[in-house]
């Protein structure tokens, strides 16, 4: 069980203390988004902490139109999920019944092949922008629907590209900067900037970026992609420990699946279980634990896992105000229903509603106080 994961369990929960409170409304997870130079690794770190292989990814500008990518859990929603259903659909080997995406110009069709999913994205970006390396800031909307997500929106954006190639326009720099910047400068984002390895993090665009919108770094976690390809005799670990370029939240380093592995089709567990084996065997980064431990998409996924309970809980004050007024508001209605002794059905439902918040606010405090402890 990867580390969001057990995000799961206490979202669902507040989703259900939500419904209870009659909102249907989500509750707000910040978006995650990732900044970087072109061909640093964006795509490839952000399937990594999905687990799914479904975005375009390779050398060169790939990615070059924004992909705003939320997740849903269905074991949390399931009554929004389950209109529309497909008939005749195809489930491919490998897929599942109960994990597809749906893109917002593609109404009600749900899609189980993420290598569809992929191909529907590089077209939908060749659409807009024609295929000669064009960026476009117009999103690409994609809903993935899955048991095994964190219900939260992941947006892939355009690498920063220094000289126009092909019908880029002359200022591409300029452009694909601003659309970075209108993602990051919401301060609901996490960012993650991303630099490769091999190259200077004092050139780091990443990091520029980041700095100018949050400068104190309280939402910027620095990644570190493509150690597998640092000159040998070299390694990133004053990185690590924050001594080159410190950032609050600091950087974790990691190795994602290289082009010869893509053109292979190796499987992001693979994937993984190559990239934890990298760092274990590592003669520098395995010597150290506290080296160790600032190594691999695991890692990365765990620090993100504990901004997102720092979210929910600094969220709960409202939320146990909110259950609280609801619950002096069911006891006056019933007060009122005792006195007038007809309605003893409404009375029994009324108290049931009431047993029912007070229950949920204790067992959720209780899970919420669970994990943030196991996890700071
Ligand atoms: P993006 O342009 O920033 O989204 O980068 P991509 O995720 O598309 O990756 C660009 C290329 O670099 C692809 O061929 C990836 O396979 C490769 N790549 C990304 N991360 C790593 C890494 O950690 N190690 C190696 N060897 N290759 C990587
Ligand atoms: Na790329
Ligand atoms: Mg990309």
């Amino acid at each position: 069980m990867s580390s969001m994961e057990h995000l799961i369990p206490v979202v669902s929960k507040l989703q259900d203390v939500l419904g209870a409170l009659g909102q249907t409304t989500h509750l707000d997870l910040p978006q995650i988004v990732v900044v970087g130079g072109q061909s640093s690794g964006k795509s490839s770190v952000l399937e990594n902490i999905v687990g799914r292989s479904f975005l375009p990814r390779g050398t060169g500008i790939v990615t070059r139109r924004p992909l705003v990518l939320q997740l849903f859990n269905t074991r949390q929603a399931p009554a929004d999920v389950d209109e529309m259903p497909n008939k005749n659909r195809i489930i491919p080997p490998g897929g599942s019944a109960e994990e597809w995406g749906e893109f917002l110009h593609l109404p009600g069709k749900r899609m189980y092949d993420f290598a569809d999913i992929r191909r529907e994205i590089a077209d939908e970006t060749n659409r807009i922008t024609g295929n000669n390396k064009g960026v476009d800031s117009t999103p690409i909307n994609l809903k993935i629907f899955s048991p095994r997500v964190v219900s939260l929106t992941l947006v892939d954006l355009p690498g920063i590209a220094k000289v126009p190639v092909g019908d880029q326009p002359e200022d591409i720099e300029r452009q694909i900067n601003s659309m970075c910047m209108s993602f990051i400068s919401n301060p609901n984002a996490i960012i993650l900037a991303v630099t490769s390895a091999n190259t200077d993090l004092a050139n780091s665009d990443a990091l520029k970026l980041a700095q100018a919108v949050d400068p104190e770094g309280l939402r910027t976690i620095g990644v570190l992609t493509k150690v597998d390809l640092m000159d040998e005799g070299t390694d990133c670990t004053e990185i690590l420990l924050n001594q080159v370029i410190p950032l609050r939240r600091g950087y974790i380093a990691v190795v994602n699946r290289g082009q010869k592995d893509v053109v292979s089709d190796v499987s992001i567990r693979d994937g993984l279980k190559k990239e934890e084996n990298f760092f274990r065997k590592h003669p520098i980064y395995s010597r150290d634990r506290s080296i160790l431990s600032k190594c691999g998409t695991g890692r990365l996924s765990k620090n993100l896992n504990s901004i997102l309970m720092h979210h929910i809980r600094d969220c709960l004050p409202d939320l146990k105000t909110r259950i609280a007024h609801m619950m002096a508001d069911v006891q006056k209605e019933l007060d009122t229903l005792g006195t007038a002794a007809e309605s003893s059905n409404k009375t029994s439902r009324g108290g049931t509603l009431l047993s029912l918040l007070s229950k949920f606010a204790t067992n959720f405090t209780k899970i919420l106080d669970g994990h943030v402890g196991e996890d700071l």
